[in-house]
């Protein structure tokens, strides 16, 4: 069973979903898409973990403390950021500085982010 704003990814291609509603898991490539947990692949914390910054008018979301690669092979494939029942995503390209400023009133914010290679990550 899908919750609402849990990722899934398929293990044969690169298809990566957000639930938007609770459901049914969706399948992929004849299989069931698997749920992604955050912050549970080995990979460097420094690089992966977003970090928070208050900004006039709202928050700076940088990957991570150590910035993270972003080659066509390896790079952060966007940066979500999270306000109560609000979500703001910036889909990022290779070449970017892994970087996403997002505009809001919020006071209280979260932000996950989606690496090619290492898999969801999200602010402790
Ligand atoms: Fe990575």
């Amino acid at each position: 069973m899908a919750k609402k704003r849990e990722i899934y990814s398929c293990s044969k291609c690169e298809m990566i979903l957000e639930a938007l509603t609770d459901g049914n898991t969706a399948e992929c490539c004849g299989n069931e898409m698997q749920m992604l947990v955050e912050n549970t692949k080995e990979a460097s914390l420094e690089k992966h973990v977003p970090v928070i910054e208050k900004t006039d008018g709202g928050y700076k979301v940088m990957v991570g403390s150590i910035p993270h690669p972003m080659e066509e092979a390896h790079y952060i494939q966007w940066i979500e950021l999270n306000e109560g029942d609000k979500a703001q995503i910036k889909f990022m390209s290779p070449g970017q500085e892994p970087i996403a400023e997002f505009k809001t009133e919020a006071s209280e914010v979260s932000a996950r982010e989606y690496c090619n290679l290492h898999g969801l990550w999200k602010t402790n």
